[in-house]
């Protein structure tokens, strides 16, 4: 295995005033997409992130396990206190045990809406993938566009209590296809060659909006979620929410010709009104310039039977080489309802406002970063008593109830090394059911289970799926409904969960697990870096 160096530039550049609305945005190294770091199973990454920007940084590379290493997993408060402007951190983890598509994101404020990139995680070499090996591999990376400054949206939002403006754009590799209004500096291009299959590695970066993906005339055999094999399919739509990475294998086995990829979004309860399309295309070589692009229709905004069939189709791989590796057993059985809820705020504009909750806490960020206080024995930044079920039940999926304001508190759930988990999370519809993609740091998970209304745990435990459930490490919970997780807490620290809507992490739906260390040998934290910033 090797080492892989990369140098981050965090930087506020305004390249983007030629291709898209005139913007200043903060950048790595100038790019949008920022760069992609590329290395092979089990080598180390070595990334030297110098802040020149006036915002406090810190990078989280989305899915790395970085077992023993939380020291570098990234998220502010959390494992780190962010680099501040002027500084610099190294980040160092090596990625055991991990090949596939993953990705890196800035973990403060609303940063990661520009600051973000692929990593693209080869398996070991003269390894073969589990599937015929592609003629070549595109990294396709979707975001989300706003024209005015995203950290503006977002403290405008925040003064108000009401929810943040809906982007103006969604990106495909940092281009929008048409806005209104804006030039658009023509849209991005897949190069094909008639007959040859292409790997596209996609990443779903946007900040608020799962997507759906489809490309004309073409079918797409996924491979890969979240950097785990799975039993390829067909299809003619993914759905792919904010954090979640999935490969496809497309064949350009059309009529030579140009056909429209088209990311829109996917929102099973809309509770803001989103068509907007962003647009790509599939080029095979030898096509005239004048060839009409064939079209595709993206699905309408709420086709939840659209997802579904989707999510239903994903399992694990499991093959004698790719075990899927479930726990059968359960230490810790957990319920945690997550949805949004209303505080009263005597300074916002309708008196309240907004907030999220996982099992009615609102989650209050420290100012000290939790992993800092866990291995120093700091006392004072987090209490260790998340509840394991919400403490005053109601029907979560009926009427809701009145007057309930969410509490505050900055608490984790506390987890012995190697212990099982089964956490079931259930939407609550306090202002409106709504899918939550839900990510875990420092670990993938089986999703087991999922299904709409209250979990029934009488019944529903019986249809878990405890073979070949899909592994990953973000995933939808439905509007209305409910999923169940799996995982073995193998990796001491402290882990951040969170809604991988922004918007919603902002509003509080968020807690963490700390692990405690191991006895074994190689079972405890590693020391801190000598470079670890201060708050
Ligand atoms: Cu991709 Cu905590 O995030």
């Amino acid at each position: 295995c090797r080492t892989r160096n990369y140098k981050f530039n965090v930087c506020g550049d305004d390249e983007y005033h030629k291709v898209m609305c005139s913007k200043p945005i903060v950048t790595v190294n100038g790019r949008f997409p920022g760069p992609t770091i590329v290395a092979r199973e089990d080598d180390t990454v070595i990334v030297k992130v110098v802040n020149h920007v006036k915002y406090n940084v810190s990078i989280h590379w989305h899915g790395v396990r970085q077992l023993r290493t939380g020291w570098a997993d990234g998220p502010a408060y959390i494992t780190q206190c962010p680099v501040q402007p002027g500084s610099t951190y190294v980040y160092k983890f090596t990625l055991t045990g991990q090949r596939g598509t993953l990705w890196w994101h800035a973990h403060v404020l609303w940063l990661r809406s520009t600051v973000h990139g692929a990593i693209v995680i080869l398996p070991k070499l003269g390894v073969p993938y589990p599937f015929p090996k592609p003629n070549k591999e595109v990294v396709v990376v979707l975001g989300e566009w706003w024209k005015s400054d995203t950290e503006a949206v977002i403290n405008q939002a925040q003064k108000s209590g009401l929810a943040p403006n809906v982007s103006d754009a969604h990106t495909i590799n940092g281009h929008p296809g048409p806005i209104p209004n804006c030039l658009e500096n023509g849209g991005f291009k897949v190069a094909v060659d008639q007959g040859k299959t292409y790997m596209l590695r996609i990443v779903n970066a946007a900040l608020n909006e799962e997507l759906f993906f489809r490309i004309a005339n073409h079918k797409l055999t996924v491979v890969e979620v979240d950097a785990v094999y799975v039993k390829p399919f067909t299809t003619d739509t993914i759905l792919i929410a904010p954090g979640q990475t999935t490969n496809v294998l497309v064949t350009a086995a059309q009529k030579a010709g140009k056909y429209l990829v088209a990311v829109s979004p996917f929102m099973d309860a809309p509770i803001a009104v989103d068509n907007l399309t962003a647009t790509a295309s599939l080029r095979y070589s030898g096509v005239l310039t004048s060839t009409v692009t064939k079209l595709v229709a993206p699905p309408p905004q709420n086709s939840t039977p659209v997802a579904n069939a989707f999510i239903n189709s994903l399992r694990s791989l499991n093959s004698k080489t790719y075990p899927a590796k479930v726990p059968l057993t359960v230490d810790h059985s957990l319920f945690f309802t997550i949805g949004l809820g209303i505080n009263p705020c005597s300074s916002c504009v309708n008196g309240s406002r907004v907030v999220a909750d996982i099992n009615n806490i609102t989650f209050v960020m420290p100012t000290t970063a939790l992993l800092q206080a866990h291995y120093f024995n700091i006392s004072g930044v987090f209490t260790d008593d998340f509840p394991s079920k919400p403490l005053m039940p109601y029907n979560y999926t009926g009427p809701q109830p009145k007057n309930f304001a969410t509490n505050k508190g900055t608490k984790l759930y506390r987890l012995a090394y190697n212990s099982t988990v089964q956490l079931v999370l259930q939407d609550t519809g306090m202002i409106a059911p709504e899918s939550h993609p839900v990510h875990l740091h420092g670990f993938n998970f089986f999703v087991v289970g999922r299904g709409l209304g209250n979990f029934n745990p009488n019944k529903d435990p019986k249809s878990f799926n405890l073979v070949d459930p899909v592994e990953r490490n973000t995933v939808g919970v439905p509007a209305g409904g409910w999923t169940a997780i799996r995982f073995k807490a193998d990796n001491p620290g402290v882990w951040f969960m969170h809604c991988h809507l922004e918007v919603h992490t902002t509003w509080g739906l968020k807690m963490a697990f700390v692990v405690d260390n191991g006895k074994g040998p190689n079972e405890s934290i590693i020391p801190p870096p000598s470079d670890l910033p201060k708050c």
